[in-house]
């Protein structure tokens, strides 16, 4: 028999199974009290296996940010914990959670979040040069040469378009080789064209690299671009799809949400 890691009752043995970049067990997230407590995750339990990449979805306000911004231990839970390989994040003080982040976490956000007086390079590895760490060099060129940036390593991020101002985003999220790479509505910013070509950039980072990403997104043509779906409705895990295409997210996506029907 085989057991299924991501089923319900099964939640336990996350933190003995191999080949996990990251989970969450009964993931709660309560914000305010009272009369204006909002309950944005409710015991959510998910794993995002090494070199995968899973999309999050669900309608406006149903907590993705939230999961996500958990899972990286930006915010920490109201209860249940989270794990970034065997490390729970609860057992961690404020310094090494900062450690963690810094050195096995990359992060891409809507907004590029680029430093406008450093280089396309001096922004790639800013994180390194932070954490005191040498770039691996031969990691740092098959990356740059990934997101194809070579040619642009001495613009500062106003000399670049915002498609390209995304690539060094995640070039910079890869340059330490993290756990794994979280966005949160990465192409949100971009037009088709560049959120394409930042979507196949980091398809490519998990096909190619054997990076683990974790995309939030509300677009099913974006979410096509991921390996698994996770649907997320009033803070509860609803529904998950393997191998998704834009057509069969709409479809899901609509039958999830009433409001988005339009007819
Ligand atoms: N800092 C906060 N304080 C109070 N409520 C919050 C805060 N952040 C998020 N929320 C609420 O939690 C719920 C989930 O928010 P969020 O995770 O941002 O949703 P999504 O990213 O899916 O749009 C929403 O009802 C939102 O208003
Ligand atoms: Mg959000």
């Amino acid at each position: 028999m085989t057991v299924d890691p991501f089923a319900p009752h099964a939640l336990h043995a996350l933190h003995t199974t191999p080949g996990i970049a990251a989970a969450a067990t009964d993931l709660t997230k309560v914000y305010g009290s009272g009369d204006t407590q909002v309950v944005a995750l409710d015991r959510v339990g998910i794993g995002f296996r090494e070199g995968e990449f899973t999309a999050i979805m669900g309608p406006s306000g149903c907590g993705k940010s939230t999961l996500m911004h958990c899972a990286a231990g930006l915010e920490s839970p109201s209860s249940g914990s989270v794990r970034i390989g065997t490390t729970e994040l609860g057992t961690l003080d404020d310094r090494q959670l900062t450690q963690l982040r810094r050195d096995r976490i990359g992060f891409i956000f809507q907004a590029f979040n680029l430093l406008p007086t450093l280089t396309a390079l001096e922004n790639i590895t800013l994180p390194l040069t932070i954490a005191g760490r040498r770039p691996d060099q031969q990691w740092l060129d098959r990356v740059i040469s990934m997101v194809g940036l070579s040619q642009r390593l001495d613009h500062r991020p106003a000399q670049l378009s915002g498609g390209q101002q995304q690539r060094v985003a995640v070039a910079r999220a890869l340059a330490s080789r993290p756990a794994i790479i979280f966005g949160d509505e990465p192409t949100g910013n971009l037009d088709s064209r560049a959120g394409a070509e930042v979507l196949g950039f980091l398809r490519d980072s998990v096909r190619e690299l054997g990076q683990t990403v974790v995309m939030v997104t509300h677009d099913p043509v974006a979410a096509g671009y991921a390996d698994r779906v996770v649907f997320l409705s009033d803070g509860r895990l609803a529904d998950e799809m393997t191998r998704p295409t834009p057509d069969r997210v709409l479809d899901r996506m609509k039958a999830l949400d009433p409001r988005s029907r339009t007819s």
